[in-house]
């Protein structure tokens, strides 16, 4: 799948990565490596390195301030580091990008706030979120073609807001709204989903229902999860990253990391 062609068109440049099929073959979607950022001298990443498999479930954890959402920053060209690599499958040189262009390029990012429009429809905010052109007034009177509208269909399903469809998006519930974010994400059919603490303010029902979208989104998508609630995170948890201090404490399974002596320490000194 040629990933970059829109990104190319919508960016006007001829970086010779845009237009390249995304190479996987080592099955690894992104390098994070040997990253450092400081902020006044202080070290919120501190030569993390970090490998996500194509298609996998990764949760990330650790005590606040660990520098989780500082990796998202990074990842996603909101913070360029110190130091270290970031790449985006094999030639993908994440650093060379702007936030737009990695957004465009299939590296989607959820905000802990939606950015939905609270006064149109469920089934609006999906149609805005298929376009290039993201005037409100443009988008809305154009014509969708067939596949624009299967997508839709497919995505509103995915979310489980298919009977909500012709609601305002200000009328969702809290939890009905991050999914609606998480679906105009989908939209852009992104290879690598980050989401930061997905069910915070959320009920227990809402949480369980974002564990499930999460875990149907994995394979289709590669999926970056940071998240304090540690049962949601047991409910999803495949391989799971403890980050502390700006580096990597700890990687295993839910059972390994939360008996690992370490991480006991570096919860309790909280
Ligand atoms: N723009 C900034 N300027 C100065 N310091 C910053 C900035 N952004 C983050 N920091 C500091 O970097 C460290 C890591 O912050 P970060 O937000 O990445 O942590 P976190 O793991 O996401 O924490 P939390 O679980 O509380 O969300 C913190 O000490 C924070 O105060
Ligand atoms: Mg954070």
């Amino acid at each position: 799948m040629n990933i970059f062609s829109h990104a190319r068109r919508s960016l006007g440049q001829n970086d010779p990565n845009f237009g390249a099929p995304l190479d996987t073959t080592h099955g690894t979607i992104l390098y994070v490596e040997g990253v450092t950022v400081s902020f006044d001298g202080f070290r919120a990443l501190n030569n993390l390195n970090l490998y996500i498999d194509e298609g996998e479930l990764r949760c990330i954890i650790g005590p606040n301030g660990a520098g989780k959402t500082t990796m998202m920053d990074v990842i996603t060209g909101k913070t360029k580091p110190d130091a270290g690599s970031v790449y985006f499958g094999q030639q993908i040189n994440l650093l060379e990008l702007s936030e737009h262009q990695i957004a465009r390029g299939g590296i989607g990012r959820k905000f802990q706030k939606p950015t939905i429009f609270e006064a149109l429809s469920v089934y609006e905010n999906l149609e805005l979120a298929t376009a290039a052109d993201k005037r409100v007034w443009w988008t809305l009177t154009q014509q969708l073609n067939s596949a624009q509208k299967f997508r839709i269909d497919e995505v509103l399903v995915q979310i489980g807001l298919q009977e909500h469809r012709y609601k305002n998006a200000g009328a969702l519930s809290h939890g009905q709204k991050q999914w609606l974010e998480i679906g105009m994400l989908l939209m852009q059919s992104p290879r690598v989903l980050l989401v930061d603490e997905p069910v915070a303010g959320m009920t227990g029902e809402e949480t369980e229902k974002t564990a499930e979208l999460l875990l149907s989104l994995a394979g289709k998508h590669s999926v970056i999860v940071v998240e304090h609630d540690m049962k949601f995170v047991r409910s999803i948890a495949r391989k799971v990253t403890v980050l502390h201090q700006g580096s990597v404490l700890t990687e295993g399974t839910m059972d390994q990391v939360q008996n690992d002596p370490k991480v006991i320490e570096v919860y309790l000194g909280e």
